[in-house]
């Protein structure tokens, strides 16, 4: 198939096309650097050049390619996060741009792909941290979101809401949503590279584990975030989908498995009060109280299946 991808040079984008080519598919690659573009041959696809907030530009871009299909795997999530941008998301530049791609780009790229005939659309949402903090620890597509998130997540909740809604109700093509669980891997922010994020964050123990730790986190390789992903460009009725691994665990599990996998000490422990002090709400409500996602139906309707199928394996063999 001729693939149009919107992201190509990202954590999930470069392990994509790989996987795309390998398939025999053809895949344009857009970027917004014109010194990106070596890297999109590279990974062996075709570079666009085009700013994914500029209609304009997007529609040329797609119409360009001719796509049968259009993927959707903007963020501007990878740079460095202060301990601010962590407390409050909604108002990091970070957080804001990405809302912007969520809803804007979203937009424009089905507007472009509507005009070219596209007959599918796959685009990145997120699993973690939206469902219903009641019921069980692991829940369903069929679950209910959260009607009262924590401030700090309002907005970028309903980012994911906004992106999740206008792909999945098109009419001239069938759109699928993923929810994919945290990433890890590498490129990511929790791999063994020296500018990983989250990796650094443990290492120095600055993410401890708060009050009871029973926040239960869907994770997922990032390798695995990409074979989905090929799974869902191919086949798959409309709709939304949990993409994360086996294993829902509490963060008071995880989290020294983390620390270990990266030869750091052990997380600190603190109370909840002292969370809430420190990191926030938002922070406190993801370390104690949020819940796990169940990958069911990718299994069943997509007929996926994970390589890490727990984050145990991904820690000890799929760093990086
Ligand atoms: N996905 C999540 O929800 C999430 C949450 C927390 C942390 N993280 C971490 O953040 C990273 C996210 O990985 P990712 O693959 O989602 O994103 P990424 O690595 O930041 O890649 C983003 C992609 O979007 C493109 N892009 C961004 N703005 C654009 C614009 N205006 N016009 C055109 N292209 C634009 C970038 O292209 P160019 O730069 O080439 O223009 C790039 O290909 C990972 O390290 C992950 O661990 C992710």
């Amino acid at each position: 198939m001729k693939i149009f991808l919107a992201g190509a040079t990202g954590a999930l984008g470069s392990k994509l096309v790989p996987q795309l080519v390998a398939r025999g598919h053809e895949v344009v690659g857009m970027t917004r650097s014109a010194s990106k573009q070596d890297l999109v041959r590279s990974l062996g696809a075709r570079p666009v050049v085009a700013d994914a907030l500029d209609p304009d530009a997007v529609a040329q871009a797609v119409a360009s390619a001719e796509p049968e299909v259009i993927v959707h795997q903007l963020t501007a999530l990878s740079g460095p996060m202060s301990v601010r941008d962590a407390r409050h998301p909604d108002r990091s530049a970070a957080a804001r741009m990405t809302n912007r791609l969520r809803t804007e780009a979203t937009d424009h790229l089905l507007a472009a792909g509507r005009a070219v005939g596209a007959r599918r659309v796959v685009a990145q949402s997120f699993g973690a941290f939206r469902f219903a903090r009641t019921g069980g620890p692991v829940l369903t597509e069929a679950d209910p979101l959260d009607p009262n998130p924590p401030g700090a997540l309002r907005a970028v909740q309903e980012g994911y809401h906004y992106l999740e809604r206008a792909v999945t109700a098109i009419e001239w093509g069938e759109g699928l949503a993923l929810r994919y669980g945290g990433f890890y891997g590498p490129g990511t922010s929790l791999s063994l590279a020296p500018d990983a994020v989250m990796a650094a964050a443990v290492r120095k123990r600055r993410l401890p584990i708060v009050g009871n730790g029973a926040g239960v986190w869907s994770h997922l390789h990032i390798e695995d975030a990409a074979a989905a992903t090929v799974v869902a460009i191919e086949r798959g009725e409309p709709g939304v989908y949990n993409i994360v691994d086996d294993e829902p665990v509490p963060m008071r599990e995880w989290l020294p498995m983390v620390a270990s996998a990266l030869d750091a000490k052990p997380p600190r422990r603190i109370p909840r009060w002292l969370g809430r002090l420190a990191a926030g709400e938002m922070a406190t409500v993801m370390m104690t109280e949020v819940r796990g996602a169940s990958n069911a139906k990718a299994k069943r309707e997509l007929g996926w299946q994970p390589r890490y199928a727990s984050w145990r394996q991904g820690l000890a063999q799929g760093l990086g």
